[in-house]
């Protein structure tokens, strides 16, 4: 495969035909424009039956360990990573199966740090996408070893792509460099040890950069990679992604840090109030709620000029952030 080839594009599925069972109309059809609301639904829906496909029995059936698996993988979350690996996936012609694996191996490595992140020798969270966490429901060990193993299957998803060698490596580079100690590993080293100080806000921006940003920059380069390879020729292009991602991941963290102090058990499906309570330093603490709701407002603004010089191929990029903020402003008590 070339690096623009075209197979079937996002905008088709597998077979060639419209994502939406015939509604090309509504949807967009063969101009490629999808409405916001409905290839993100179409595009998390089909990164969960990836999922589902990627994550299955063996021929003796299904462990518990595997059922775990599954569980952490396939009940909720929004899918943000998964769908702005698509969104940047939009600015060639990638295939869409291709990026349909590609985005759930970034959400089973995103489940791995979740799992690992609500243990109870780090966040020690009962509740997580409205659901007991897997530790509470499985057991610690199995909870441990369901973060290995998913981040395992992330990295067999990607080494088995229908894609060139090099592509394939780029991509498993990405990802791993994004959980490593530079990555979410480090950035989540650093939250344990910050725990009951009193920190500048450069820490924890640089913490948030680490622990989310680094796997959504991953998230984002990931689709670009999918089908344009980073040489000289699209420095530009990498550069603008890099200063979108910067922006967005970090937002995302803030938005998380604001939710945590201000939304109820079902808006977040997590336990409220847990970073004041185990006194974690957040964005919202340090800042106040409305300047952290600000910061949120310019990191969106700020990820959303990143991207004009990239053009309408950006647009879902564009959009994402748009759901960000929609997200923001539905769900907490911004002026
Ligand atoms: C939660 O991420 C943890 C953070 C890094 C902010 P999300 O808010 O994206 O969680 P899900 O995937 O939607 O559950
Ligand atoms: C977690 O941050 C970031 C990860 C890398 C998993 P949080 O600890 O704030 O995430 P939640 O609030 O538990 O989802
Ligand atoms: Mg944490
Ligand atoms: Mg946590
Ligand atoms: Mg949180």
């Amino acid at each position: 495969m070339n690096n623009m080839q075209t197979v079937s594009t996002l905008h088709d599925d597998q077979t060639g035909a419209s994502p939406l069972g015939g509604s090309g109309a509504q949807a967009g059809g063969a101009s490629g424009k999808l409405l916001p609301d409905i290839w993100m639904q179409d595009g998390a829906k089909r990164v969960e039956q990836a999922l589902a496909r990627l994550l299955c029995a063996g021929d003796d059936g299904e462990t518990e360990l595997m059922a775990a698996m599954r569980y952490a993988t396939l009940h909720g979350g929004k899918r943000t990573r998964a769908l702005v690996c698509m969104a940047a996936g939009a600015l060639a012609d990638t295939p869409a199966h291709m990026l349909h694996d590609v985005g759930a191996a970034i959400e089973m490595m995103h489940a791995c740090t979740l799992v690992h992140d609500d243990l109870p020798a780090m966040d020690n969270d009962v509740l997580r996408r409205g659901l007991p966490t897997v530790h509470v429901k499985f057991g610690e060990a199995t909870a441990i070893l369901v973060g290995d193993a998913l981040q395992a299957h992330a990295f067999l998803t990607l080494a088995s792509l229908d894609a060139r060698g090099d592509t394939r490596i780029a991509l498993v580079r990405e990802l791993a460099q994004a959980v490593s100690a530079e990555g979410a590993a480090g950035g989540q080293a650093m939250d344990l040890s910050l725990v009951g100080k009193h920190v500048e806000l450069d820490r924890i921006v640089a913490m948030h950069r680490m622990k989310t940003g680094a796997l959504v920059r991953a998230s984002v380069r990931m689709g670009a990679l999918c089908a344009i390879a980073e040489d000289a020729a699209h420095a530009a292009l990498y550069c603008a992604l890099d200063r979108y991602s910067a922006c967005f991941g970090l937002a995302l963290q803030v938005v998380d840090d604001i939710l945590d102090a201000t939304a109820d058990n079902a808006t977040l499906g997590k336990t409220p109030g847990k970073d004041a309570a185990a006194q974690k330093p957040t964005c919202a603490s340090i800042m106040g709620l409305q300047a952290a709701c600000q910061f949120v407002r310019d990191l969106l603004r700020d990820a959303g000029e990143a991207i004009v010089p990239l053009g309408p191929r950006a647009e879902r990029l564009a959009q994402i952030l748009q759901r960000a903020n929609a997200y923001l402003f539905k769900h907490a008590p911004c002026a």
